[in-house]
């Protein structure tokens, strides 16, 4: 059910910045965090916004996140730099680890970073955007350890994460191009905001326990469990299992089978192998024409003119300055279970009622 509670940007921070130091992080974590979550929903992808909050406060509850962690450099061979996550929050480990490929990517014109264990990392065009915003241009391949939600081509049941692909190209002007999606039809977080919400999510993203067709997003909350399909069937299947190998295996990492099912539906352990290059060094003194180019030529071609034709990256650019001018939209179940969370962190009861005044 939406409800038309919206939200300041600013405010909410603020709100998930002190739920999370009640949590026991320390400021700068909890902002990082903070800022993450909320640049989620600014960005649109609600599934991966502040509607993580019971889950990550859950898992810390269960002993999986661990806070005040960093990510640590199990080796360093030059342009290539493998870390441990060592179950730190993810917006800090992933942080640290674009940090430290954008410091080598500077140094030897393009690096591969790969980041493991490593708690959820998030939205993962937050660290494209990162780069970007540095001037590189980067490709992420991440995977999601032993939390299987997506049925293999031709499968009936659950067998690897949502995995998502991100690339980004920075342009002269504006936002970046970005490409980030999860490789299954749907990311696993939309099932859980239609859920809340009461819809059906559209047709061709879910199986149910029997292997067959539904629209129902309860099949992914509610025993028995259904599976997400992959986009654009066989494709989307072999790009999901790249991600795998490239995000799970080459990152020193686990892939998800059998021994490496998670015990925890709350604990969401990503890997990320993220590869940086520096678009200076090639030699396209046209590049950056080249591209608007192409961006005006696709942007011409015959459409409804109440739909304009967008370019990856386009949309949430649109919904960030949309929802920076008239606040983020939440529906009152994930609020609810937010205030649930902030409870359960520590935030006395009087404190969670100002904030409520604040926001809601
Ligand atoms: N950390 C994790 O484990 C994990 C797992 C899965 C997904 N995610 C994140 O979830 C988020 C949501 O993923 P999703 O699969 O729901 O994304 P989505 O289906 O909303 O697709 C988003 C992509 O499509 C582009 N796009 C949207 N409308 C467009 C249009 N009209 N024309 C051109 N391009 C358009 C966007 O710019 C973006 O690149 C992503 O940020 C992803 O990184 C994270």
């Amino acid at each position: 059910m939406q409800t038309g509670l919206r939200f300041q940007a600013a405010t909410l921070k603020e709100f998930v910045g002190t739920l999370l130091g009640y949590a026991g992080s320390e400021p700068e974590e909890a902002q990082r965090v903070a800022d993450h979550l909320v640049s989620a929903n600014l960005a649109g992808h609600d599934s991966h916004g502040v509607g993580m909050i019971p889950s990550y406060i859950r898992s810390l509850a269960q002993g999986h996140l661990q806070l005040n962690q960093h990510a640590t450099v199990v080796k360093d061979a030059g342009a290539v730099v493998t870390l441990q996550g060592n179950r730190a929050f993810g917006q800090v480990a992933a942080h640290e680890a674009m940090e430290l490929g954008i410091e080598k990517a500077r140094q030897y014109g393009l690096a591969a970073v790969a980041l493991h264990n490593s708690h959820h990392i998030g939205r993962i065009g937050y660290w494209a955007e990162q780069c970007a915003a540095a001037g590189f241009i980067s490709i992420h391949f991440v995977n999601v350890v032993g939390d299987p939600m997506v049925a293999p081509f031709g499968g009936k049941d659950s067998r690897f994460g949502t995995n998502p692909l991100c690339v980004v190209f920075p342009r002269k002007h504006g936002a970046p191009l970005l490409l980030d999606y999860a490789t299954s039809a749907i990311a696993f977080g939309k099932t859980r905001v239609a859920w809340h919400k009461g819809v059906p999510v559209p047709e061709g993203c879910l199986i149910d326990h029997q292997g067959q067709p539904t629209t129902d997003p309860g099949v992914m909350h509610v025993p028995p469990l259904g599976a997400l399909l992959t986009f654009a069937g066989h494709k989307g299947y072999a790009l999901a299992a790249m991600c795998e190998i490239l995000g799970g295996a080459l990152s020193g990492g686990q892939t998800t089978h059998q021994a490496s099912l998670q015990e925890s539906v709350d604990a969401i352990f990503n890997c990320m192998t993220t590869i940086i290059l520096n678009p200076e060094l090639f030699d396209a003194p046209d590049m950056h024409q080249q591209a608007e180019a192409f961006i005006d030529w696709v942007k011409q071609s015959p459409h409804d003119p109440n739909e304009p034709i967008q370019v990856p990256g386009e949309w949430e650019a649109h919904n960030r300055a949309t929802r920076l001018a008239q606040g983020i939209p939440l529906d009152e179940s994930s609020w609810n279970a937010i205030c649930e969370a902030a409870l359960a962190a520590g935030m006395p009861d009087s404190e969670l009622q100002q904030f409520r005044s604040r926001l809601a």
